[in-house]
This record gives C-alpha cells, structure tokens and sequence, in this order.
C-alpha cells in the first residue's frame, strides 16, 4: 500500500532550517513543507517562495489553520516559550532542535506530552547516523575499555545569541551536546560530572558571556572514565579515543572516520553516507507510516539525557568543578 506523503510546518526560518530544507527538496515525493513561521518575516517570505508554503509570524496561528503531521522546531535555545506545547495539543509529531530548551522541566514536559499523545518525538542529533558508528560502537562492545580522551574545538557561531549564555546555554551546552551524546551513545549513561571552564582567550567579541572552552571528567554508569576538552576558538578539529588493554583503541570522529588498532591489524574506515539527510528521511518515514519507530535513534526520549548530561557539566563548571550527578 502506497504511504502518505506528510505535511510538514517549521518554526525558525533560520540557519539549520536551510539544513533541513536541502534534505527536504530530495523528500519531494514523501513530505510537503506546507507552512513556514519565523518572527522575521523576510524569512518566511524566502521559504514560502522555495516551497510554495503559507508563511505566519505566530505559531498558534499557524497550528489554528494548517493541518500538520509534523512540526520542525528550529528557534534559537533560549526561544522555546511553549511551541511544543501548541503542537503537541493538536497531535502533530515533532522534530526538535538541539538543545531542546534550557530548562530540563521544559524538556521534561514536552517529552511526558509527546508520551501521552503517542506522538513521534525527534531531536536534531543527526551525527548518530553516521554509517560507521555501528560498526565503531559494535567493535566497542566487544572491548573492555578502560579509558576514553575525547576533544571538539570549533569557531564561534556569529548569529546575535550564541554570544548571550542565557539565550545559547554556552559552548558545551549548544554545541557540544552532539559530542557529549555521541560518547553515550558508545559508552553508555554518564553517572557523574567534575568541569571546570575559563574565558579570556576570545577577546575580540563584544557582550560574549559564554565560556572559550572547558575540560570534563565523565564517569560511566560501568565503570569507564573518560576525559572531555572542548571550546570555541577554532580551528576545528574534534576526535574520541577510547583506549583498551594490549594496545587495543578506536579513535572516532564525528563525521564518520575511525582506526581501530589492535595488536595484529590496523583498520581505518569513513562514513560515506549523507548522515543529516537521513536524519531528516527517517523520521519523514517514520511519520509516515514506511518505518517502525525503532528506526528512529534520534528520539527525544533519548536526546533528553545528553541535555541532562549537559547541564550537569554546566552546573559543574559554575561551581568550582563540583561533582554532578546528569539526572532527569
Ligand atoms: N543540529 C545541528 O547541527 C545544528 C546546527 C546549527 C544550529 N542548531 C540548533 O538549531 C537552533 C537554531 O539555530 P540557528 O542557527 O538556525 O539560529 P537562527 O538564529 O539562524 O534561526 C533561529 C530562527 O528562529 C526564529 N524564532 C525565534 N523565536 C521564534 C518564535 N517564537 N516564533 C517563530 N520563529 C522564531 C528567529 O527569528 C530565527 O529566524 C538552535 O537550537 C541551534 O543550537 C543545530
């Protein structure tokens, strides 16, 4: 039987909603972007004449008059007052960016609603579908690893909020959640937090409050310790090392390259797939009927610990590196 092809709204016009409206003209044939909602309207003016949708500036207006089968939420951090909420009333599944709120009750809540209604609930941690990571994650499960070293060092996003903490979170909360949550999902749940953090390294943007980087000790629900350094003072470069007995370790970077190295053999492989664009294709199909819901591993029922785990190391580098306990 042929499957539905979906209607779908966006709220944010923005930066990572061009992302997903790249993966959206190759999903022509399953998913229709029916209505656009940005506070700026020249956004919703450019979406509306790249996918003939009706655009609104009030997101209840829209809900009031479209009927939805999914809903991206694309605004900023600090911008979620209620949007999931509104959806979640009229049954319409959701597709949430990260970090999904600043405040874990707010998460909480969405997540208990999407519950509730039986919705599909998603979360834009698309580096999980990287091709490698089974593999990486399969090879992982059959070590016992000791030890892990993990760093991201990126730029400094230029859009008016990342600057602002309370708006953005913070550098480990808005952008290195998809590392965080890449680490659980090889090694498992984080059971405690030690961060500390420091400014003064960026001195060339102005009103910046968030922090240039910060080191982290994770401790894993099995035992596993692991050491996390990040920051916003670029270049990039970013990598996971995981180190067993006998000379055996992986290093994995988001994207998708891996070496395995053992004593006898030394193996290196990428990921060659488009991992955003199936990030998108899979909760389309999920929604629409053509995958079982288990296909989706970007769940927000999921997705909701990392920004636990993310908060715990931001309560933690606030306060003398105490140690922190990630829990829902
Ligand atoms: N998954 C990823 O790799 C990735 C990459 C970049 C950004 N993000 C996340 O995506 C989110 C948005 O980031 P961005 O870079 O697109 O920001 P952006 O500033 O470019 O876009 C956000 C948009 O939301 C709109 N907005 C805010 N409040 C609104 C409201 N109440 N109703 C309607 N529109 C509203 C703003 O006007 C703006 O156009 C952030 O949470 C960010 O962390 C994820």
């Amino acid at each position: 039987m042929a499957k539905k092809k979906i209607k779908v709204g966006f709220i944010g016009c923005g930066g990572i909603a061009q992302f997903h409206f790249g993966h959206y003209d190759k999903l022509k044939e399953k998913a229709q972007i029916v209505a656009a909602c940005d506070l700026r309207p020249e956004r919703t003016q450019a979406t509306a004449d790249r996918f003939g949708c009706r655009q609104y500036q009030d997101y209840n207006e829209m809900f009031a008059k479209e009927k939805l089968d999914a809903c991206y939420v694309c605004v900023q951090p600090g911008a979620h007052d209620g949007m999931e909420f509104a959806a979640i009333e009229k049954g319409i599944n959701l597709f949430v960016q990260k970090p999904m709120s600043l405040d874990l009750k707010y998460a909480k809540k969405v997540l208990a609603g999407i519950k509730k209604q039986k919705l599909i609930g998603a979360v834009g941690l698309q580096c999980r579908y990287s091709a490698s990571l089974p593999l990486v994650k399969n090879w992982i499960n059959h070590k016992k690893i000791a030890m892990i070293s993990a760093h991201r060092l990126g730029g400094f996003p230029m859009v008016w909020w990342w600057r602002i903490k309370k708006e953005s979170g913070g550098q480990a909360i808005e952008q290195t959640i998809h590392d965080f949550d890449i680490c659980r999902y090889l090694f498992g749940d984080v059971v405690l937090v030690q961060s500390a953090c420091r400014r003064g390294i960026i001195t060339n943007i102005e009103n910046n409050d968030v922090e240039d980087c910060s080191s982290t000790i994770l401790t894993f629900a099995d035992g596993k310790i692991g050491t996390f350094n990040t920051g916003c003072f670029g270049p990039g470069e970013n990598g996971i090392n995981a180190y067993a007995q006998n000379g055996c370790k992986i290093n994995y970077s988001i994207g998708g390259n891996y070496t395995i190295t053992e004593p006898n053999m030394t193996i290196t492989g990428k990921a060659g797939n488009d991992y955003g664009m199936e990030c998108d294709e899979t909760f389309v199909d999920v929604v629409r009927g053509a995958l079982p819901q288990e296909e989706l591993i970007n769940p927000y029922s999921d997705a909701i610990k990392s920004l636990a785990l993310v908060f715990a190391i931001d309560k933690s580098m606030h306060n003398g590196g105490m140690p922190v306990k990630p829990e829902l």
